[in-house]
């Protein structure tokens, strides 16, 4: 257990040669001799899951867009770097380090699944990782290793929704980040399909036919670890983490620790034991008090730190391991600021096609920014809690739930309130030295994704 660099490198690679000196593209040419299932019988037999945050096991995934046959549709792969998470910057800092990783489990997944058009998706606002993943693009396209298969580099919003991947393939096809009805393995890109989304009729770069398109879409990080995976045998990955969460994880410690940073453990590292090594304590004087990984999962208290980060271990206390973004909370949190932190960054990212979701949300932190000489009914909160779910097209209200109701008790449990201490609950700008800059204009973010020029 502990760090063990099997993504992140000793060092930053800087160019295709670099890359191929450490082994790269031995897995591509791998494929050819292995076939799909070959791999395919790799990836399950390494046990990798997904680290978008649910951690769906991918050799599952992948084998449900294979299936089907010619009359499925054309296949496609979209690897997925919104990185919109808060506490989150993993992936922007993987592909910092080796986009050509990522770029090879790509063209790995994409002969799989038998794609012949893949998409990279980030941030316009992410500069240097498109300048990273251009360039090992052309540098790869150049070397010829899968000419039948095209990349595009799609660039989305800073909205937070651009990450959820039903929403992704609607800005891949050009729309808004607004989740569509069906999961991707059933409604790809480019498909008529009577539907199902936001557009009423055909929208304007649909051009494909009646078939569903199934569409793989993976995070960032997952398709980076599918070459090592290839190369070495799913064994060996396997050898690594626990039974049930194999292999490394790159994590994101932020919040009141000393240093900020990203580095990469093995699964089933204690909590404790990732937040220490990347953050390097808490400040003098202050104790911790709360840790959210990312914005999905149940608050962990001090006491609970020494659960190893792995799916199973996060699940048993009643949380979850999320994209291992570790945003750490010091003694002079108070719980309701912390809640109406988290909700109203969730209520304004909300794109209100599911009312019960955005006005939920929304109400739901009008009552925990309310409570300054308003006592704060629990009751109603936990009430209006329950409902915001009812009929939600994707999972963030879900997460809504279960961030906020892991706080009544520490409500219920603080008496008086600590000192306000202005937070912001949003997603990571830059590493700057060791520290992380915020998005700080998510503040002036309004729930119609306008922005107020003065502080709402
Ligand atoms: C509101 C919301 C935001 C999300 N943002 C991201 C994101 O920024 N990056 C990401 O990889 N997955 C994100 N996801 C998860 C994706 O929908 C999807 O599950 C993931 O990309 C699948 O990849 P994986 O199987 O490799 O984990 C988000 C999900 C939700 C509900
Ligand atoms: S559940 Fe919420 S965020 Fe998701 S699609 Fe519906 S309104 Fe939008």
């Amino acid at each position: 257990m502990g760090v063990r660099r099997v993504l992140l490198g000793s060092e930053p690679l800087w160019s295709l040669d670099d890359y191929v000196a450490t082994g790269g593209g031995r897995a591509l040419s791998m494929v050819g001799r292995l076939g799909a299932s070959g791999v395919l019988d790799e990836v399950d037999i390494s046990g990798l899951r997904g680290r978008g945050g649910a951690g769906f096991p991918v050799g599952v995934k992948w084998r449900s867009i294979a299936e089907g046959g010619a009359a499925a549709g054309e296949r496609f792969v979209v690897a997925n770097g919104a990185e919109g998470e808060p506490g989150t910057f993993k992936d922007r800092f993987l592909i910092r380090r080796n986009p050509y990783q990522l770029v090879e489990g790509v063209l790995i997944a994409a002969t799989v699944v038998g794609a012949r058009r893949v998409f990279i998706a980030l941030k316009r606002s992410f500069s240097i990782e498109a300048e990273r993943v251009t360039r090992a693009v052309q540098e790869i396209e150049a070397a010829g290793w899968a000419p039948e298969i095209g990349i595009e580099l799609v660039r989305g919003p800073d909205e937070y929704l651009f990450g959820e991947e039903k929403a992704l393939l609607e800005v891949i096809e050009g729309e808004d980040p607004l989740p569509r009805m069906f999961p991707p393995y059933i409604y790809g890109l480019f498909t008529n399909n009577p539907q199902m989304g936001w557009s009423a009729g055909q929208t304007r770069n649909r051009g494909g036919g009646a078939a569903s398109n199934p569409t793989l879409v993976n995070n960032v990080e997952t398709l980076s670890a599918i070459p090592t995976i290839v190369r070495e045998g799913g064994e060996r990955y396997r050898a690594l983490g626990t039974v049930e969460s194999p292999g490394t994880i790159v994590c994101t410690v932020s919040g009141d620790t000393r240093r900020h940073g990203v580095e990469e453990f093995e699964l089933g590292t204690p909590v404790a034991e990732i937040i220490d090594t990347i953050g390097g304590g808490i400040a003098d004087g202050r104790t911790l008090k709360y840790v959210l990984s990312g914005v999905a999962n149940a608050v962990l208290r001090a006491d609970d730190l020494d659960v190893p980060a792995s799916y199973e271990g996060l699940a048993a206390l009643g949380s979850g391991l999320g994209t291992g973004g570790f945003m750490v909370f010091d003694d002079r949190t108070d719980p309701v600021e912390l809640a109406a932190a988290v909700s109203r960054f969730l209520s304004v990212e909300s794109c209100g096609q599911c009312p019960a979701c955005k006005l939920g949300c929304e109400h739901v932190t009008s009552l925990l920014e309310a409570r300054t000489g308003v006592a704060l009914d629990l009751g109603v909160l936990s009430g209006r809690l329950g409902a915001v779910t009812d009929a939600a097209r994707c999972y963030l209200p879900t997460q809504e739930q279960r961030v906020i109701e892991s706080l009544i008790p520490e409500m219920r449990a603080s008496r008086a309130q600590a000192e306000r201490r202005d937070l912001l609950i949003t997603k990571i700008v830059d590493l700057v030295g060791d520290r992380f800059s915020l998005d700080d204009k998510q503040r002036l973010k309004q729930p119609d994704w306008t922005f107020s020029t003065a502080a709402s």
